[in-house]
């Protein structure tokens, strides 16, 4: 999957430019709050609709102005054209000029994996954090998953609802609630399934890819679920059990909901035991394990974004990173240090010099 032509108009600090891009490297460099990280966020936003800054739609509009729009010709198995208009009031996406009205059937079309400094919240934030991005990764190659994982959500807050109503002298075991948590374990599974199926996937390529960044090939993404080994019968039991608590709390207190993922290294927590740099390093052999994964179900590549991957790295693993990008994979690389990158890699990559909002190509 590649981008080749991109517009923008009144994104963040760009009022109108036009840029080519190269199938290969892409090389994004300037001084720091020029627009590089804008650059590579509307390639982001083009693929999601969103920012990847968690931040609310409108700041992506340019000061003083009511609309912002990029737009991009993307070459899959055929080449479309694009486009996210975004306004104060709500946004709109067209595909070949076309509105499409479901948000959700322009998402999947255009696939991104990206590295940004902020990624290493997956390391050091709660579960929640690590649980949408994996949720995330999953819907890339999964279409049914994010309606498993929506089915499961509304039966938990449905669930949730009726305990909180729920009096604990009274009969709690109702037959709605039964009905409830059977409905819910059955939408778990598959939650539970498709989660532990990635993450296998993950584990068989990991290791290798994290020794080719540092030498060490001991890394494993750890899945811990309330659901391990699901058994039905022992699940609803746990449910059971735990249902005078669930009434108390009002709300249910086992589940998918609660899944963590856990980098080990070295069989320790990479969170407490990890350097900046190991931690930096696994979140990167996470993200082209995904891509190995999107490579072998989709049968090619998604688009690689790499925000300010270099700071924090030594030479010797940088290299070791852009190594490991073959030349099917169309990869935008921003830095302020372009000395950091090989001569060898240079030389097949096109150049794009920003200052304050203004992209001078090579
Ligand atoms: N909505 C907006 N309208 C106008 N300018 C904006 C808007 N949002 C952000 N900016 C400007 O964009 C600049 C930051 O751009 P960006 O984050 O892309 O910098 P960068 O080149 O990636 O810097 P660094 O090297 O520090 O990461 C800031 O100067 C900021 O004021
Ligand atoms: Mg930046």
């Amino acid at each position: 999957m590649k981008i080749q032509h991109l517009k923008l108009l009144n994104f963040r600090n760009y009022e109108k430019i036009e840029l080519n891009f190269s199938q290969n490297y892409n090389i994004i460099y300037g001084n720091n709050g020029v627009g590089k990280t804008n650059l590579v966020e509307s390639i982001y936003v083009l693929a999601l609709t969103k920012s990847f800054r968690g931040s609310v739609d409108k700041v992506l509009i340019m000061n003083n102005k009511d609309v912002c729009r990029v737009e991009g010709t993307v070459q899959d198995k055929y080449e479309n054209k694009y486009k996210v208009i975004i306004k104060d009031g709500g946004k709109r996406v067209k595909i070949n000029n076309t509105k499409v009205d479901k948000l959700s059937d322009y998402i999947s079309k255009i696939s991104v994996v990206l590295f940004n400094p902020d990624d290493l919240r997956f390391i050091k934030d709660s579960p929640s954090v690590r649980r949408k991005a994996i949720d995330l990764e999953i819907s890339q190659i999964n279409n049914i998953y994010l309606k498993h994982l929506n089915t499961y959500n509304k039966l938990l807050k449905q669930r949730n609802m009726y305990l909180k109503t729920t009096n604990i002298n009274a009969n709690a075991s109702s037959e709605y609630l039964d009905i409830l948590t059977g409905k819910l374990v059955e939408s778990g599974e598959k939650v539970y399934l498709s989660r532990k199926k990635y993450i296998d996937l993950l584990n068989e390529r990991i290791g290798s890819i994290y020794n080719s960044i540092c030498g060490i090939d001991d890394l494993k993404l750890e899945y811990v679920s309330d659901y391990k080994n699901f058994d039905r019968e022992k699940i609803l039991n746990k449910y059971k059990e735990n249902l005078n608590r669930d009434i108390i709390l009002g709300k249910t207190g086992f589940g998918v909901h609660h899944d963590d993922f856990r980098f080990k290294f070295m069989g320790y927590n990479i969170k407490d035991y990890g350097s900046e740099g190991q931690q930096k390093n696994a979140i990167i052999a996470i993200k082209f394990t995904e891509l190995e994964i999107f490579y072998q179900i989709r049968g090619n590549y998604p688009i690689l974004i790499l925000d300010d991957l270099f700071s924090e790295l030594d030479r010797f693993k940088i290299n070791n990173i852009l190594n490991l990008i073959n030349d099917d994979i169309q990869t935008f690389i921003t830095t302020t240090d372009i000395d950091k990158i090989s001569e060898e890699i240079l030389s097949k990559s096109k150049l794009f010099e920003v200052d304050d909002g203004y992209v001078r190509e090579d």
